[in-house]
């Protein structure tokens, strides 16, 4: 399947799986010297592959429809993940919520209660406040994400990048998923200790 092809299958999942809704998010994927994003305004359900947008990785928006006004955040993680071949941006409920918490470490945003989250992490950290489409988040997701392939955005969402768009698409799922347990269990969760998160990332690298 074509890179366009893939990034609208994995869209079009996260949506009908209830990870995104209406036009909130945004995806990319890169392909040479540019990447391929969703177009602003869209809806992950009815992205279709003629519809996505170009910028080359230095930032100029190249011929075709408008690219998502996050595109400058989705080149930032690019830049401090070399090794990120895809991004996703999602605002899914749980994930949000807890980027949305009055008390929240900007370091590590969440608990590891089960083993894939520690696994595939090793922090997940908040990059600060900024509107949606500021230039400004630039500079934040990219120190941000210099620490950790998955970050939050204060009172935003979730980003996460991955080798892949299916990676990174299973990174955003887990953060996700851990969020929602955090909200589940409350004050009655037992984290992992630290040896244990530890032990899993030594067996796991
Ligand atoms: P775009 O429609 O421009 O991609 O913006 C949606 C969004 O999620 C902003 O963070």
């Amino acid at each position: 399947m074509r890179l366009r092809e893939q990034l609208v299958a994995v869209a079009h999942s996260l949506y009908v799986r209830g990870y995104t809704f209406g036009t909130a998010g945004n995806i990319s994927v890169r392909e040479g010297e540019r990447i391929l994003i969703s177009p602003t305004n869209s809806s992950f359900g009815s992205l279709k592959p003629g519809d996505l947008a170009e910028v080359s990785l230095t930032g100029e928006p190249l011929p075709g429809p408008s690219p998502s006004k996050e595109a400058h955040f989705h080149l930032a993680a690019y830049r401090a993940r070399p090794e990120a071949g895809a991004v996703v941006h999602l605002h899914s409920c749980h994930a949000t919520a807890v980027s949305c918490l009055a008390d929240l470490d900007m370091d590590d945003a969440l608990p590891v209660y089960t083993p894939y989250f520690a696994m595939r992490l090793p922090c997940l950290p908040v990059a600060e406040y900024y509107p949606p489409g500021d230039p400004a988040l630039a500079p934040s997701v990219e120190a941000a994400a210099a620490n950790s392939p998955a970050l939050l955005l204060r009172n935003h969402g979730s980003i996460a990048t991955g080798r892949t768009l299916q990676e990174a698409s299973a990174l955003a799922e887990e953060i996700e998923e851990q969020a929602r347990l955090y909200f589940l269990l409350g004050a009655r969760g037992r984290a992992l200790t630290p040896e244990q998160v530890a032990e899993l990332r030594r067996r796991f690298r």
